[in-house]
């Protein structure tokens, strides 16, 4: 029999987690580990641990393990020193997962803009600005308006104002008491439209587009409140009828993985883009260079097929599309998230109910074992995914499987599915 394949996942949370078991479920039944991991990925995913502490320990570790395949989950290494991707691919090793300079298009909002700008994807007008006083000009007295720091700002960057006081407070705080340390920021028009997050697995010229989701950036029920990094998420081909995905695969997908392979960002890896479908058509508020947490949780269990060969091949610079095949059901993740989220998180709150749990997958996202037992360990504790023929029945499902468990302080949106665009 010939050496399972070895496949190191970059990450720890419920993506992660989610990609893991994708992997492991691969009719080639790779041998699959994760740096930095987590209890549960360990514990219940049987991923092996690995023993680095950063980029360059990692590159040795998987040198010396013999990794044939390094998945990017998270995005931080793909611009940490050199890049992930860049240090795989002198290592030898195929990353899925994109080089330095094409994880810009996620790192930095300006060049994510001129890119769009130059290969002509379809997106919000939008004007670079080095300070308080051209960001000013740029707003040139038009509300709404949307402004967008253009650095790491943990998910806090962007802020929709309605009115000049709300944009005043925003950029006195970013450009002129600097927040969020120095950098650039984006004047941007604001659009109007229902969400959309849409997924490709890109591999030089070749894409595959994957189920669309829809996310709930939100804490609160009906969309209020400060945003999350994801409070659930719905996932169906049926999201989008077949027209719709036509023009986004015409206007936006296309474009961009041919202004990719043009400016020979040699591009490899899932690509997401957030999109807002406007009156005038589908334009992208933003790319990310990875899958979305929650919607990889809500996308997973409709995809079946070998995905560990097919990120292999598609690493490799050969994407091979009928690897992987699409359920047309519905999938609905009800994030559990802790006390405090978003603005704090409490750890330690003992866990309960797993067991109970009988018609839905769990994917851990901040949990730890504590004494035996899982506790909360972050914001985002849990994701319970369940799957059903119509959105009705997923939805059903997910709530009345998340609601068997508990934990003190846990927030749920009972809203999740239910709420159309
Ligand atoms: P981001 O942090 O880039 O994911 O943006 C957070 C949220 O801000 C998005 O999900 C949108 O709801 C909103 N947003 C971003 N850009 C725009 C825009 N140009 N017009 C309207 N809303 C926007
Ligand atoms: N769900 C939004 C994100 O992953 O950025």
């Amino acid at each position: 029999m010939p050496c399972a394949v070895k496949i190191c996942v970059v990450g720890k949370g419920g993506r992660e987690h989610a990609l893991i078991r994708a992997l492991r479920e691969s009719e080639s039944q790779p041998e699959v580990f994760c740096f930095p991991g987590s209890d549960a990925i360990h514990e219940l995913e049987g991923a092996g641990k690995v023993e680095a502490r950063d980029l360059d320990s990692l590159i040795t570790w998987m040198e010396f393990t013999g990794i044939d395949l390094c998945v990017a989950g998270e995005e931080s290494y793909l611009v940490t020193g050199e890049g992930l991707a860049n240090r795989c691919a002198q290592s030898g090793i195929p990353c899925w997962g994109p080089p330095f300079a094409a994880a810009q298009l996620e790192a930095s909002k300006e060049f994510a803009k001129e890119f769009m700008q130059k290969h002509q994807i379809p997106t919000g007008r939008a004007t670079g600005c080095a300070n308080y006083e051209e960001a000013q000009r740029a707003i040139d007295g038009q509300y709404p308006t949307v402004l967008k720091f253009d650095g790491l700002a943990a998910g806090k960057g962007v802020a929709v104002c309605p009115d000049q006081e709300s944009a005043d407070e925003f950029l006195r705080e970013v450009m002129l008491e600097r927040r969020f340390g120095e950098g650039r920021l984006l004047v941007e028009e604001c659009l109007e439209g229902p969400e959309i997050s849409i997924f490709a697995a890109v591999s030089g010229s070749e894409y595959l587009i994957l189920t669309p989701a829809r996310d709930y950036k939100r804490i609160g029920e009906g969309d209020e409140g400060p945003n999350t990094g994801g409070m659930g998420a719905v996932a169906s081909r049926q999201l989008a009828d077949p027209e719709l995905m036509k023009r986004i695969e015409s206007e936006i997908v296309a474009p961009t993985v041919r202004g990719l392979e043009k400016d020979g960002l040699n591009y490899k890896g899932f690509l997401y883009f957030g999109l807002m479908l406007t009156q005038q058509g589908p334009k992208i508020i933003e790319y990310n260079c990875r899958f979305g947490d929650p919607e990889c949780q809500a996308v997973m269990p409709l995809v079946s097929g070998d995905l560990a060969t097919f990120c292999l091949e598609g690493a490799k610079g050969n994407l091979q599309p009928n690897l992987l095949s699409f359920s047309e059901g519905w999938s609905v993740c009800c994030i559990l998230a802790s006390a405090g989220y978003p603005e704090s998180s409490r750890a330690g709150d003992l866990i309960s109910g797993f067991d109970d749990v009988t018609d839905a997958r769990v994917y851990h996202a901040g949990t730890k074992k504590q004494e035996g037992q899982w506790a909360t360990n972050g914001g985002r504790v849990l994701a319970v995914v369940a799957g059903g023929d119509t959105r009705e029945e997923a939805v059903e499902k997910a709530h009345s499987e998340a609601s068997k468990i508990h934990f003190e302080g846990s927030q749920r949106r009972r809203d999740i599915g239910r709420l159309h665009f």
